[in-house]
């Protein structure tokens, strides 16, 4: 899977794609991430790339033509991996579908996505009406950029490609992975400062370890019901 990523801020990504499972998928080239400053296309002299909303508003605007140039760049670059498809560029804000765990396995089907991070009030709305083909929200607040939520999403996107997780059960048996969240687990040692491992993991009875585990995650989505979308 290929990924492009506009920004203004590259740097951010650094720290987040260079460690754990991320880090994995892009060693073994299951995922490929190029950022992209977009303040490179701007035609400006002194690079600006936001200006003062028209009508007044409080806040500043992203200009529309270093993203639409930028975009122009990748249309010509990704070429073949788009074979003749419309452009997948996914927008970042909070007025967007809010990502789940279904988008995100829809998502890392794709073999090419790029992503829109915005920042200061938000982009001009041309770029929205005719660039941008998703919007999407990483929750119901609002954070002064696209960039965190863009790493969220990557970073979802990575353990479900094929071959990044050593152990591909661990995937299925996640929270939301059929629509009900994971259970409790324990490991060694069996007793810590008196807190007792249950007794049922300890019994070896295969079906009443199963039948516990199933209640468990029955019993940790109802708890949570309302405040996920279970
Ligand atoms: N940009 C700012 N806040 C955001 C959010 N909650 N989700 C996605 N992009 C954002």
């Amino acid at each position: 899977m290929q990924i492009d990523v506009l920004t203004l801020f590259p740097e951010m990504f650094d720290s987040p794609l260079s460690h754990s499972i991320v880090k994995r998928a892009i060693e073994r080239k299951k995922l490929s991430l190029e950022l992209i400053d977009f303040r490179e296309f701007s035609q400006d002299k002194h690079k600006q790339v936001d200006d003062y909303p028209f009508g007044g508003a409080p806040g500043m605007v992203l200009k529309p033509e270093p993203i639409f140039e930028a975009v122009d760049f990748l249309k010509e670059k990704r070429k073949e991996l788009l074979e003749k498809c419309e452009f997948p560029l996914i927008y970042l804000t909070p007025q967007g579908e809010t990502y789940t765990q279904q988008i995100a396995e829809e998502l890392s089907k794709k073999k090419y996505l790029a992503f829109l991070c915005g920042h200061y009030k938000d982009v001009d709305y041309r770029v929205r009406e005719h660039l941008v083909t998703r919007e999407i929200s990483i929750g119901n607040y609002v954070l002064s950029g696209g960039e965190l939520p863009a790493m969220i999403i990557i970073d979802s996107l990575a353990r479900l490609q094929e071959g990044v997780l050593t152990n591909i059960e661990s995937a299925y048996s996640d929270s939301f992975q059929g629509n009900t969240l994971d259970g409790p687990y324990y490991t060694r040692p069996r007793e810590y400062r008196g807190y007792k491992v249950p007794d049922v993991l300890l019994s070896g009875n295969h079906k009443m370890i199963e039948e516990w585990q199933k209640s468990k995650r029955k019993e940790f989505t109802e708890k949570v019901k309302g405040a996920h979308d279970v």
